[in-house]
């Protein structure tokens, strides 16, 4: 059958695929989605589990996922996971996932954020609380510059409480760990999540328990909100220039995904004594991270090219595990290097074309005035580009 001029048009408004031109379509229904989601009123509880920067909100990757088609057993994959929020949306939607990222409080955010609520977290917590009582106080690890961000007092509960949660049953142990890991700027001497001033916030030590259970309760709760089942969610902890295809471990119909930008963000930092304390080294994934503002300011700093040689690999990836016509959503902003403008989106555009994705759409969106003062007021950005690919068929 023949689709007439009309009967296309007709079928591009209504939003509904045409079986003439089934991209006009697709693409049409990108174009109706205002990006910038200045709508957006309040955010789920599970997304508001835990701080992290420069995530997405839950209606990018949502509209990603409900925008363009999925094929049958295929996974969704995020290359650069963070918070979780592509595989979460997947999860919502019913289709499998995968997840990769470097900073293991992104991937133990992802894990729990898409796991099974434990069975009694609550008392598990209760009961570790009363243990950790009994840890000696002579145990604090060696962290540096521990005394200039946290009290003496605040740093012996601290410990108390990850020695504890170190010994407990592995089935609730990265529940406590996030609980843990969400109260630590909290109970330390910095000014909050994105000023790293050590000022006096008067902390007393036994508000480090209180403050953990609540913590607790508030994960329980918002695992205990998702009324939806629970589809499969694999979240690879590792280097994405390191990841093998058989990491990934199945094809992947569609990539939904924010890569980090160069001299924009410092997700290491963020988390440094996150980490330190959960038993991590945030000097390992300082070294690993792409983009961090570190590698921009020694001497032979990193540079676009160094960019655009990371994409290039990550590319390269994805053409081992992504179906032929599936899609790849970047959803990239602009970088200032020295004083000049990158374009970050061109970048990943380039590279991607003579791997074989070819450009299907691209838009602007504004970033929320929120996000634009975390870090990236150094370089007055206020966009970035949700820019889709498609994996040539031939
Ligand atoms: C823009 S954030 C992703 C945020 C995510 N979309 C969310 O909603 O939370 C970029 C992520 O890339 C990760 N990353 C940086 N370098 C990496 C590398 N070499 N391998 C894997 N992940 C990396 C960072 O840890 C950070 O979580």
């Amino acid at each position: 059958m023949v689709h007439g001029a009309n009967e296309t048009l007709q079928a591009d408004l209504e939003n509904r695929p045409n079986p003439a031109d089934p991209d006009g379509a697709i693409k049409s229904s990108l174009s109706a989605i205002d990006w910038s989601f200045v709508d957006r009123r309040s955010h789920s509880e599970i997304e508001g589990i835990h701080p992290y920067p420069a995530k997405f909100i839950a209606e990018i990757p949502r509209a990603i996922l409900s925008s363009l088609p999925i094929p049958k057993s295929t996974a969704v994959l995020d290359l650069f996971c963070g918070s979780g929020s592509t595989l979460v949306e997947s999860q919502r939607l019913g289709i499998p996932s995968v997840g990769v990222d470097l900073n293991p409080i992104a991937c133990l955010m992802s894990r729990v954020k898409t796991a099974s609520c434990p069975v009694g977290l609550e008392e598990h917590a209760a009961e570790l609380v009363r243990i950790s009582r009994g840890v000696p106080k002579s145990d604090v690890p060696e962290i540096p510059n521990l005394d200039h961000w946290f009290t003496p007092g605040v740093q012996i509960e601290i410990n108390k409480i990850a020695t504890a949660i170190s010994a407990t049953v592995s089935e609730v142990q990265d529940c406590l760990r996030l609980a843990l890991s969400s109260i630590i700027v909290r109970v330390s001497n910095q000014e909050s999540d994105t000023r790293y001033a050590a000022v006096d916030k008067n902390i007393a030590p036994e508000a480090v328990p209180a403050l953990f259970l609540r913590a607790v309760g508030r994960i329980n709760v918002a695992l205990k909100s998702r009324d939806y089942a629970l589809s499969p969610v694999n979240v690879v902890e590792g280097d994405i220039l390191k990841v093998e295809p058989l990491e990934i471990g199945q094809p992947v119909g569609l990539v939904a995904t924010s890569p980090p930008y160069p001299n924009a963000y410092e997700y290491w930092l963020y988390h440094k004594y996150r980490m330190w304390w959960l038993g991590y080294d945030p000097l390992k994934v300082k070294a690993d991270e792409i983009g961090a503002r570190a590698h921009f300011f020694k001497k032979n700093h990193h540079t676009a090219e160094d960019f655009a040689r990371q994409m290039r690999q990550t590319l390269h990836l994805l053409d081992s595990v992504v179906v032929k016509g599936g899609y790849v959503a970047f959803v990239v902003g602009r970088s200032k290097i020295h004083g000049k403008l990158y374009d970050n989106a061109e970048i990943i555009n380039d590279e991607a074309r003579s791997i074989g994705f070819k450009p299907f759409f691209m838009t602007d969106r504004i970033l929320s005035a929120s996000r634009k003062s975390f870090n990236l007021s150094h370089a007055n950005i206020k966009t970035e580009t949700v820019l889709i690919l498609r994996k040539e068929v031939e």
